[in-house]
């Protein structure tokens, strides 16, 4: 589509940059609700440049918040794009401003497989570049769809909320599917924000990595814990995981097949997945007797570590 808003020798960003396409297009009540904050221009620029260096023509790039198209207007035009975007007049400009194809719906039940196959001239989505709203609901939809959609290899690159990683289970979980770098931004890219933001690039890939971020699998083990184990990992200094796993052991009359001692210091409550699982094992490997498979009996000295 050939896009009539942009001056003569002007980037597709820079004139969306205009400041009266916000406010024609947009009152405060409906920014809100959407989530559209647009990302300027040249950040827009910045992040592509950043991450995608290595795309060509045969990739197609997913934007599934397009807004005004400020993504999409960063992907060169060797390289494909397509957006969605929920609001038709948002979609309209986006399209007429970037000349890609950018569809009207909801990222979350859109059938945007088969628009790919139709919009894409023949080329796969092999990444996302967005900037969702900042509703942890959205996000963990979004990061969904694009998993399914994305090859080995696809990334997903987005800014996001930090409180989006707040939680180690919930970093943990996606981290099961993807690799995960995360880079703070600073928040005064939007005016007025009041939430930390960061450029967070999920690659589906079988590493499965975690790039800036510390502590995430074991504090999601410990968060998995009984109480009671929970509070000795909190409240003994020397060793505590190979503590808990002996005060199992202890527990279940001092031998027990390793899915008991899974079963007494799992918490009830928790659906924060197996992350302990591991941490258990390798402990009772270590500090345990194996009497069979999976079988272990406490040590005849348990408390020779604190001894030494
Ligand atoms: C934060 S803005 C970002 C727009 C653009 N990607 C950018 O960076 O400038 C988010 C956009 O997502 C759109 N949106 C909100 N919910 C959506 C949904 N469920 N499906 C598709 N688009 C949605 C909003 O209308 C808004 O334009």
């Amino acid at each position: 589509m050939k896009n009539t808003m942009r001056p003569k020798g002007q980037s597709a960003q820079l004139t969306l940059l205009t400041p009266q396409y916000d406010e024609i297009v947009l009152t405060d009540d409906v920014r809100k609700a959407y989530g559209s904050y647009f990302t300027p221009g040249y950040v827009a620029s910045a992040l592509y440049e950043r991450t995608f260096p290595d795309l060509g023509e045969r990739d197609c790039v997913l934007d599934p918040t397009a807004g005004l198209g400020h993504l999409l207007g960063a992907v060169p035009k060797q390289v494909g794009a397509i957006g969605v975007e929920i609001q038709p007049e948002l979609a309209a400009r986006a399209r007429q401003a970037t000349g890609r194809p950018v569809v009207t719906g909801d990222i979350r039940t859109y059938d945007i497989e088969r628009a790919c196959d139709e919009l894409c001239d023949g080329r796969r989505v092999t990444a996302c570049f967005a900037n969702p709203p900042f509703s942890i609901g959205i996000i963990e939809a979004i990061l969904e769809r694009a998993y399914h959609l994305l090859p080995q290899g696809g990334r997903f690159a987005s800014i996001l909320p930090v409180h989006f990683f707040h939680i180690a289970s919930r970093t943990v979980r996606h981290n099961r599917q993807w690799s995960i770098a995360c880079e703070l931004l600073p928040r005064d890219v939007f005016p007025r924000l009041a939430q930390s933001i960061c450029w967070a690039v999920f690659e589906r890939d079988t590493k499965r990595v975690l790039g800036g971020f510390a502590l995430y699998e074991d504090i999601a083990a410990a968060r998995a814990l009984a109480d009671r184990y929970r509070r000795t990992l909190r409240d003994v200094a020397v060793e505590p995981w190979r503590v808990v796993v002996l005060d199992a052991l202890r527990d279940l009359g001092g031998q027990a097949h390793l899915s008991d001692v899974y079963r007494v210091v799992e918490s009830k409550r928790s659906n924060a997945g197996r992350f302990y699982r591991e941490k258990v094992r390798q402990q009772l490997q270590r500090y345990a007797v194996r009497i069979g498979k999976g079988e272990y009996r406490l040590p005849d000295q348990p408390n020779a570590a604190y001894a030494a």
